[in-house]
């Protein structure tokens, strides 16, 4: 457990949902009101084709255009792909890294995840890094040595004085679109877990310093929960962060977290 402060963070991921238009709408909606939460870090993950439209209205504001995804590499013959650099000449601020739909859907590996956040530093685009396990897991008991396994990978091969510039977000795959959120207590105990996994491998700003998101079903009626936990840094937001009013809400717990 940590009693370090940490600045909260909050993510919007729109997924695949929200073209050029609607997501400009929704952008415009934000940058006025989270003026109102100034002690909180406010991002957004529109999709790939949304993200020029965002990351201009969004310019100069407080709230930081995020990418969902992204490939390792700087540029070359990966049909569809888009680079970190790509990313970061849009002005994007963060990047999902191995979001469990990326892991599960697209078959993304461990190792393939590790690649793309050190792809993301190298290029000046701040990693979110998501490790989370699956129900199967969790009732195995294995859900730690999962966790622990994926930030083996994510983090490998990193300086130390990089991994200040890394977000974890932890979300139990079994919470993600389901309605069915962690306990408070349930994700504190994993977000705890994570912090003493950095304490046992770095110096101590690490554990301090890295910001460890909650992600999976956060609404507005649970995220003071969630977010009055020690170890419970933000939120990754998917369904909730698609309208104003219930994204709103959670970014106003965070900012009771944060004053
Ligand atoms: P959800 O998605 O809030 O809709 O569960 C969270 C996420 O996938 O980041």
């Amino acid at each position: 457990m940590s009693t370090g402060k940490r600045r909260p963070l909050v993510v919007g991921n729109w997924k695949m949902n929200k073209g050029p238009q609607e997501a400009d709408a929704l952008a415009v909606q934000l940058k006025v009101v989270i003026q109102d939460y100034p002690a909180v870090d406010v991002g957004v993950a529109p999709t790939f084709l949304a993200l020029p439209a965002v990351a201009e209205r969004l310019k100069h504001t407080a709230v930081q255009v995020v990418a969902q995804n992204c490939h390792p590499e700087v540029s070359g013959a990966y049909t569809g792909e888009v680079s970190p650099e790509m990313l970061r000449q849009l002005g994007v601020t963060w990047c999902l890294v191995g979001h469990s739909e990326r892991r599960q859907i697209f078959g993304e590996s461990d190792s393939f995840v590790g690649q793309k956040v050190r792809g993301c530093l190298r290029a000046g685009v701040l990693p979110i890094l998501c490790v989370g396990e699956t129900l199967a897991e969790r009732d195995a008991g294995q859900a730690e040595a999962v966790v622990q396994r994926q930030l083996d990978a994510g983090l490998a091969g990193l300086p130390t004085d990089q991994l200040a510039s890394v977000t974890i977000a932890y979300e139990p795959v079994w919470a993600i679109g389901t309605g069915r959120n962690a306990s408070p207590q349930q994700a504190q105990e994993i977000h705890a877990f994570i912090r003493s996994y950095l304490e046992d491998r770095y110096p101590p700003f690490v554990s301090r310093s890295m910001r460890i998101l909650y992600g999976g079903s956060v609404k507005g009626s649970n995220a003071a929960g969630l977010l009055g936990q020690a170890d419970i840094d933000g939120a990754l937001v998917g369904g909730a962060a698609l309208t104003r009013d219930d994204f709103v809400a959670i970014v106003a717990a965070a900012h009771q977290r944060g004053s």
